[in-house]
């Protein structure tokens, strides 16, 4: 059995990839890495890689992720300049350091030790991200965040983003942070989140999320449970909850997504599912605090 979940209507291109790879007995971790590439590439995907948001100081800084969840590994690269895939050098991070995260111009030397390879300015900064960014527009924060199963039974995520359009230089989301942006365990399932970082995490969804799959809940439920007690532990303590999604798979290779707004879709696929998006309807609206 293999199975594949990622955020966003945009990532059906990564459903397709994990599929071409988990179907031909190819690994988890493959899968998420090469699906999340895709997207990195993609100069329409205004929030992830190549034609992502740029910050305050007009530059692209991208945040990228991985988890095998077989050997409870992670890598992180975060705060990227100049490289197209954040999720490439989170990997090397990952598989070649002692460490699990590496930042800035310290991860931008490894990379280049690695022999990861660079990108233009002119290549990774589109004209529509310029064009966004002189309208100083706050408008988003789209992450790419997708879970694999392969026919193994092994099970890993991947995320890439490049963060809050006009975020502050420097700044770091959920996408690259363990337990918030993405977690997963082989057996048991893994979590990827998308919305507004600094909500997703002061609440730990992904972790969250995948310790309610321990304990037998379903993907769906697990996610729909995360997410309404992120908004409303939110507002309990006073805030205003921004955007919050969640995506979700379990070790049967099941999935599930919850949102917290209107809009947000998913793309998944499996041995018994082609690959398609999924409409989500909100289990709260945080711009109506309606139960859906
Ligand atoms: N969820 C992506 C970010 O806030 O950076």
């Amino acid at each position: 059995m293999w199975s594949a979940v990622a955020t966003w209507e945009f990532s059906l291109q990564t459903i397709e990839k994990a599929k071409e790879i988990l179907s031909q007995n190819g690994n988890a971790l493959d899968a998420a890495e090469a699906g999340v590439r895709l997207v990195e590439s993609d100069p329409n995907v205004e929030s992830v890689g190549r034609g992502g948001f740029l910050n305050a100081d007009g530059d692209l800084e991208l945040d990228g992720a991985v988890m095998d969840g077989t050997t409870m590994k992670f890598g992180v690269a975060a705060g990227v300049k100049g490289f197209e895939h954040p999720v490439t050098i989170a990997r090397a991070v990952m598989e070649h350091t002692p460490h699990a995260i590496l930042v800035g111009a310290g991860a931008e030397r490894f990379a280049r030790e690695m022999g990861i390879p660079e990108a233009d300015r002119s290549r990774l900064i589109t004209e529509q991200a310029k064009k966004v960014w002189e309208e100083k527009k706050k408008i988003g924060h789209d992450t790419i965040g997708a879970i694999t199963l392969d026919p193994l039974g092994n099970m890993a995520a991947a995320t890439s983003t490049s963060g809050a359009s006009m975020k502050t230089p420097g700044r770091v989301g959920d996408s690259p942070i363990i337990g918030s942006g993405f977690y997963v365990e082989t057996g048991v399932g893994g979590a990827a989140a998308t919305g507004w970082g600094e909500d997703i995490m002061r609440t730990c969804c992904s972790f969250r999320a995948v310790d309610l799959m321990r304990y037998g809940m379903s993907p769906q439920k697990a996610a729909e449970t995360v997410v309404l007690t992120a908004h409303e532990t939110i507002l309990r303590h006073g805030g205003k909850p921004d955007c919050i999604a969640l995506v979700c798979m379990n070790a049967e290779g099941e999935y599930g997504g919850a949102a917290n707004h209107q809009g947000f879709t998913y793309a998944c696929g499996s041995e018994n599912d082609a690959p398609h998006v999924v409409q989500v309807t909100p289990i709260i609206d945080k711009d109506s605090d309606t139960k859906g």
